[in-house]
């Protein structure tokens, strides 16, 4: 009775926080659902996330988030409507690094083209499986440790977003400028809510 209560809990919370979004975009992914659009940011492996049963440990922490901050997480991620059943977080950051690599390739060759349509794929990046929370340590998933996220989203998403603009007007001074502050961002984030970096269980001294 227990456990089933605990998946309940699961799919309403993520429920909530993952297809309020994909409601809201129903006209936008109705015109990509019938072949691929341009650019890619349409394609993704699911059109809904995945409810998967979370351990216990993790959903009495999620409970404990105060309304107003899921609220406000809620917002924060409209824009992303692209779910992944199976990338791990550390899969998705690995498309997003590499969308970066993108947008400061075109940024360096003056391609505002190419660059504004990485950053905006880099901006829109898909959920991992399970969401991203899933992926960060029991004791950070609290208001406070998350208090930081609003300010690094709008440093590394909107951030991103203001690239693609200046990129399309050919601005690639302050595109450039722009780039460094998002990768502050990822940096801040990492610093934060990165850890278990692969490191080598044999070497000893
Ligand atoms: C909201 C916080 C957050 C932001 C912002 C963020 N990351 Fe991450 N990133 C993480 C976490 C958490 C991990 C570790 C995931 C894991 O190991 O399960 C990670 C891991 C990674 C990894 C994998 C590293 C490894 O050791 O395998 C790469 C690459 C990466 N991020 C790139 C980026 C880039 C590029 C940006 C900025 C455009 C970025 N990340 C922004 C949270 C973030």
């Amino acid at each position: 009775m227990k456990r089933m209560m605990t998946t309940f809990a699961a799919l309403s919370f993520f429920g909530a926080v993952a297809a309020a979004p994909a409601l809201a975009d129903a006209p936008a992914k109705a015109a990509g659902n019938g072949g691929h659009t341009y650019p890619s940011i349409e394609k993704t492996s699911a059109d809904a996330p995945k409810q998967h049963k979370m351990s216990p440990e993790f959903m009495e922490q999620v409970k404990k988030l105060p309304p107003e901050f899921v609220q406000q997480f809620k917002k924060m991620t409209a824009k992303h409507t692209r779910y992944s059943e199976d990338a791990t977080a550390r899969q998705v950051m690995a498309e997003l690094l590499s969308d970066v690599q993108c947008t400061t390739a075109g940024l360096m060759v003056e391609n505002g083209e190419m660059a504004a349509d990485c950053a905006i794929r880099a901006s829109r990046h898909r959920w991992p499986k399970g969401h991203l929370l899933a992926y960060v340590k029991l004791e950070q998933i609290n208001a406070d440790s998350l208090a930081a996220l609003p300010k690094i989203n709008g440093q590394v998403e909107g951030g991103l977003e203001r690239v693609a603009e200046f990129a399309l007007k050919k601005d690639f001074v302050s595109a450039g400028a722009e780039m460094g502050k998002v990768m502050e961002g990822c940096a801040t984030c990492h610093s934060l809510f990165r850890f278990g970096k692969g490191e080598s269980p044999y070497i000893m001294d």
